[in-house]
């Protein structure tokens, strides 16, 4: 049997539309105030799309970023991941919306749906395919445009999310970035924690539908809290338990930007210096499955790590699911 090969992180990229929605915007939409979205999330503002823009332009911008930074050409791609729950459309994937515009002719292309796990579950993906030897360069993409499930009538959640895009190439290591450890999971039986019930094939779109908001995200906030402090900390512990490190080894922890009260919760319960976690929400708010990437990107062209860092990412989300990743910057 042939070794499986090491995989190291090429390349990062990100992108976030211009358009800022403040707390003091989400003022004049639903009945919420500044003080209130600090306090309980430590969010203080989000990207928004503009008129027209979708979920294959953020990710065409964040894709491009990691390509030029990894020094690889439309070429060289040879596989496509692409995570999201807010694609372009049902059909096609946005994955090979991505593909086509990017001329990446020689990629294999497709989605998953793994909510705010995507970008890490991708990631994990692909780490295993390379170090198997059936792709060599593997473009992996968390993008959303959370805006066009959200509804701006319900203050419990439209005040959480925000849209953007990051994006990684990966590929045989080659001293950079080298993967040590990942793990994904999930828990079905959650999945009715947050859900868009209708615009699927159980409940297709009509008039009625529309009406009732049922093509927006519904979500049980007190639920998702809990299962998101508990998820953060074994996932930590896990990654620990399985590679040996202690908590003090960490350079840097990327969480899912989902809620500092979430983070803060988690990281009291672990062994790791809050100035050792990288924190964007309150520019960005929850991005899903482009919060992690955007992090890491933002993160290291910021030098919050270097080569030779240990960094852990930890994601969890609808579904229910989960994922992390261990990497030797
Ligand atoms: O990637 C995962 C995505 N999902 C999540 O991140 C959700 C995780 N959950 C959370 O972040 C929190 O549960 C929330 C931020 C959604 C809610 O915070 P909370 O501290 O759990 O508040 P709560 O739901 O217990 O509500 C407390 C009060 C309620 O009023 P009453 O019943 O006490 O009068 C809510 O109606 O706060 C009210 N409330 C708000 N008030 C002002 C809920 N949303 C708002 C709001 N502005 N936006």
């Amino acid at each position: 049997m042939t070794a499986l090969r090491e995989v190291g992180i090429l390349g990062t990229g990100s992108y976030a539309p211009e358009r800022v929605l403040s707390n003091h915007d989400l003022e004049k939409l639903v009945d919420t105030n500044d003080e209130w979205i600090v306090s309980r999330t430590g969010m203080r503002e989000r990207r928004l799309v503009s008129e027209g823009q979708a979920t294959s332009d953020l990710a065409c911008e964040s894709a491009k970023r990691a390509m030029e930074d990894a020094g690889v050409g439309a070429g060289d791609i040879d596989l496509v991941i692409l995570a999201t729950v807010t694609p372009d459309h049902l059909v096609p994937s946005t994955a090979c919306i991505l593909q086509a515009r990017l001329g990446l002719v020689n990629a294999s292309a497709f989605d998953i749906n793994v909510a705010c796990s995507g970008f890490v579950t991708g990631m994990n993906v692909a780490k295993s395919l390379i170090a198997a030897g059936a792709y060599n360069r593997v473009l992996v993409i968390g993008a959303e445009t959370m805006s066009s499930i959200l509804n701006y009538k319900d203050r419990g959640s439209c005040i959480l999310f925000g849209d953007a895009s990051g994006a990684a190439v990966l590929g045989p290591y080659a001293g950079q970035g080298k993967i040590l450890d990942m793990h994904t999971g999930a828990d079905g039986t959650g999945g009715m924690s947050m859900v868009v019930p209708a615009g699927g094939s159980r409940k297709p779109c009509t008039p009625e539908v529309v009406a009732a908001d049922e093509h927006k995200l519904v979500m049980k906030g007190n639920e998702v809290y809990k299962f998101a402090v508990a998820k953060f900390k074994d996932l930590v512990v896990e990654q620990l338990a399985r590679t040996g490190y202690k908590p003090s080894d960490i350079d840097l922890v990327i969480p899912h930007q989902v809620n500092l009260r979430i983070i803060e919760s988690a990281l009291s319960r672990l062994d790791i210096d809050p100035a050792r976690i990288y924190i964007n929400l309150d520019r960005y708010g929850n991005t899903s499955a482009g919060s992690v990437p955007l992090a890491l990107d933002e993160a290291r062209r910021a030098g919050r790590f270097q080569s030779g860092s240990l960094v852990s990412l930890v994601a969890f989300g609808a579904g229910l699911t989960w994922a992390s990743s261990l990497i030797r910057w």
